[in-house]
């Protein structure tokens, strides 16, 4: 196996940092990874995707990649990170350009680009990635790819994405003291939506929904490109600290409850079902209706998609995503979500696991949870077969393509 073909992979969530090694596979086209190694640990260092315990993450991030490396028999210098959309800022610029030539060329584009990213974040942002909406060619708009056409005046609108620096920073520390390097930073919902989204959706419209630990993020697909991400932090964990009190039962057991007895919606649940809740120091063993359950469980999922569908409405795509809500993180695999989804987005909903474009330990990413994780892997394959697609060259000939790439792939 070539070595610069192992891709790490690294998500840093609120509640496990999950390290994925794999090969990529594939040629520039159709890039694929095969998974090699999966790891996982347990994580208190990270709130709302920033890094609150520098330590902590540390060991997590130890912990997960020598899992993984275990599993695949080799070792990989550099990792794909994560970062979770609470920690960037969009804005969205134009740029403007003359075509000299006849007709236009990738240069031109090149350049428009360049002049459309050459602002100003506002302070404390980096650029994380730059997604072009669309192009006007003498004001005739609604272009994705203007090369070959012919006109005087070239215009991009361009969404810039801008990371904390600080929140990066301490990524990278974290990484770094684990003994690895950031290879590149990803956004979240990009990199999930290579593992779970289609091109027919994205090209459709669709919002992908990925409901963590503590945060509930939506991204917007429409056209073939990303044009919203929005984030509220409601998620997982507040749904069990909602058990905690509405059963009055421990944190432990109320994490046990949802995943064993959970339901987002009451009506898929019998009525006369009975479970038995555990003692606490005030009380013995007690039974209780799932029905309860399922009822503290749909208000707070409710809430949480009433937020999304906002979101969406917010955003000008509402009654504009056909493809409809694709759910994703391990929040999603809560009994019943899907239904309730269905009421509440009144669009087709459906649950998204990692499926296509991966080979080797498939079965053991098949969950919704492993969506950020397997995603990072697919956008280093991608990377990787088309720095091999250009046959490794001088770094200008390889940054040209690779620019146009990004362009493409946003
Ligand atoms: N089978 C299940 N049923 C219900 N909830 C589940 C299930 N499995 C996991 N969860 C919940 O999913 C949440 C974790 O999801 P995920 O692993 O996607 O989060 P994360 O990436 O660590 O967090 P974040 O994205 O917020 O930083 C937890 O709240 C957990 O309780
Ligand atoms: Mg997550």
């Amino acid at each position: 196996m070539k070595r610069e073909a192992l891709i790490g992979a690294l998500d840093l969530g609120s509640t496990k940092t999950c390290a994925i090694i794999a090969e990529a596979r594939g040629d520039g086209k159709t890039p694929k990874a095969r998974v090699l190694g999966v790891g996982m640990a347990r994580s208190s260092g990270v709130k709302y995707g920033a890094v609150r315990d520098i330590e902590e993450t540390t060991a997590t991030i130890e912990r997960a990649m020598r899992d993984a490396e275990r599993m695949a028999g080799v070792k990989v210098p550099n990792v794909f990170c994560g970062v979770a959309a609470e920690n960037t800022h969009w804005q969205m610029e134009t740029g403007l350009a003359s075509v000299t030539s006849d007709e236009i060329r990738r240069q031109d584009t090149d350049r428009v680009d360049e002049v459309a990213r050459a602002v100003s974040l506002g302070d404390g942002y980096e650029l994380l990635h730059s997604i072009a909406q669309e192009y006007k060619v003498d004001s005739q708009g609604g272009i994705s790819d203007p090369v070959g056409m012919t006109g005087l005046r070239l215009e991009v609108e361009m969404c810039l994405i801008g990371v904390h620096a600080q929140a990066a920073q301490n990524l990278g520390r974290s990484v770094k003291k684990a003994g690895y390097t950031v290879g590149e930073l990803v956004l979240e919902p990009l990199a999930a939506s290579l593992a779970v989204l289609t091109s027919d959706e994205k090209e459709l419209g669709c919002a992908l929904v990925d409901m963590g630990g503590d945060s509930t993020t939506v991204a917007i697909f429409h056209d073939g490109k990303l044009r919203h991400v929005e984030s509220v932090r409601f998620a997982g964990a507040r749904i069990t600290s909602d058990l905690v009190q509405g059963l009055s039962v421990t944190q432990a057991d109320a994490e046990r409850i949802k995943e064993r007895w959970g339901s987002a919606y009451t009506p898929a649940v019998n009525p006369d079902e009975m479970i038995e809740l555990p003692g606490t120091a005030g009380q013995g063993p007690r039974g209780a209706k799932r029905e309860l359950v399922a009822h503290i469980i749909q208000e707070r999922v409710d809430e949480v998609f009433g937020l999304m569908l906002g979101e969406i409405e917010k955003a000008g795509y509402a009654g504009r995503l056909p493809a409809g809500v694709i759910l994703t993180g391990g929040g999603s695999q809560l009994h019943g979500i899907v239904e309730l989804g269905r009421e509440v987005f009144a669009m087709p909903v459906r649950r998204g696991a990692p499926e296509s474009g991966i080979s080797g330990l498939v079965d053991s990413v098949q969950a919704p949870r492993y969506a950020v994780p397997v995603g990072l892997a697919l956008y280093g394959a991608r990377r990787r077969v088309r720095y091999d697609d250009y046959g490794g060259g001088s770094v200008g000939r390889i940054l040209g393509p690779v620019k146009r790439w990004l362009q493409e792939f946003f």
